[in-house]
């Protein structure tokens, strides 16, 4: 077996905590991120993390029973902190022994943490601050994931190297901090270890692996697409803010320009608050999102991609693109 001794020593602290051979997280793409890539991902000394979503608790259910019928490794589960079903879906988790749940999407709500925690599973959650990562963990966070506004689907404004300057020298020696957005290669995980971090997360160059259940229309955009053809989504409204979503330019693009639109006119007329005009812009990128992976249709669909996307030219195995990122990891740190 191919070792990596540079790599796996500053990556212990993360393996530790995963439970895993590589901290390499594949971070959950909705839809992208089931039963399949994430028990590939995991099998292949990486840490595979289910998207929950927009799923219901039964299905949650039988995506990990599934999960756990094709790896015996550990592998996560993300949940979006505004689903109203939160707490059912952590109840799913704990029936399951889920051993590492990530709160994405927003700041978790009173209680959620605890409920994790009681349960025995570990809590990852984003911070795209330094004063929030200081607070998830004060209130109990046991690791966290900083992510720039380079990676795919919902971004913040600061860039990852920005965010791992603010954040890795003042929290790194003490807490677990994954590097997120805009890793493509080896050489780059080699970077953000050595500034301290435990592992690093990435999203866009899993998408397309062989085990990937999305549509090969999906995947051939992914192929065809350089970097700066995955652009940030812009707000037309700035009575309505969006959280920006960074995906391949196509029709659908535009399209939410218009659907951001229709919901300030309808915030406007009084027909909607403000937390339902929210509601119906992130309904719409969960519906467009299925249509790019599942259908294939990349004309109309959000084609959430990262800006390291033109670094996915081919399918390949989960397995070979970790010992690729792990060997050119392992050739930058012995330099
Ligand atoms: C197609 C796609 C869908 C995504 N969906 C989710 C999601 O449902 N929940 C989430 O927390 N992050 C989501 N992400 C972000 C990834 O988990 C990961 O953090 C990100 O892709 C890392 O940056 P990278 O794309 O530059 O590698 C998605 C990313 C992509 C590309």
């Amino acid at each position: 077996m191919t070792t990596y001794p540079h790599t796996a020593a500053l990556m212990k602290r993360g393996t530790d905590f995963l439970g895993c051979e590589t901290a390499i997280m594949c971070g959950a793409m909705s839809w992208v991120s089931e039963r399949n890539l994430v028990a590939a991902i995991s099998n292949a000394g990486g840490f595979g993390v289910i998207a929950c979503g927009a799923m219901t608790p039964d299905i949650l259910d039988r995506e990990i029973a599934a999960t756990k019928a094709l790896t015996t490794k550990p592998f996560g589960v993300n949940l979006i902190t505004m689903h109203p079903g939160l707490f059912d879906l952590i109840a799913v988790c704990r029936k399951h022994g889920v051993t590492h749940v990530v709160l994405a999407g927003g700041i978790p709500p009173k209680g959620s943490v605890e409920a994790i925690k009681e349960s025995g599973a570990k809590v990852i959650c984003f911070a795209p601050t330094l004063a929030l990562a200081k607070k998830l963990l004060r209130s109990g966070a046991d690791a966290m994931v900083i992510e720039g506004m380079e990676a795919g689907g919902h971004i913040g404004p600061v860039s990852t190297s920005v965010l791992a300057q603010e954040i890795l020298p003042e929290l790194a020696a003490d807490h677990l901090i994954f590097v997120a957005g805009g890793i493509g290669r080896g050489e780059a995980i080699a970077s953000y270890l050595e500034m301290g971090a435990a592992g690093v997360q990435l999203g866009t160059r899993f998408a397309c692996a062989t085990e990937s259940i999305a549509h090969p229309a999906f995947k051939k955009a992914f192929f065809r697409a350089s970097a700066r053809e995955a652009v940030a989504s812009v707000q037309v409204d700035p009575r309505l803010p969006v959280i920006p979503v960074r995906a391949l330019k196509n029709k659908g693009t535009e399209e939410f320009t218009a659907k951001q639109r229709e919901v300030a006119a309808l915030l406007d007329a009084g027909e909607v608050d403000m937390g339902e005009a929210q509601l119906q812009i992130e309904h719409f990128w969960a519906g467009a999102l299925r249509r790019a992976v599942i259908d294939g249709d990349v004309e109309n669909g959000s084609v959430m991609a990262g800006q390291s996307v033109g670094m996915v030219t081919k399918e390949e195995p989960a397995a070979d693109i970790i010992a690729e990122l792990m060997s050119q990891c392992e050739a930058a740190l012995a330099r």
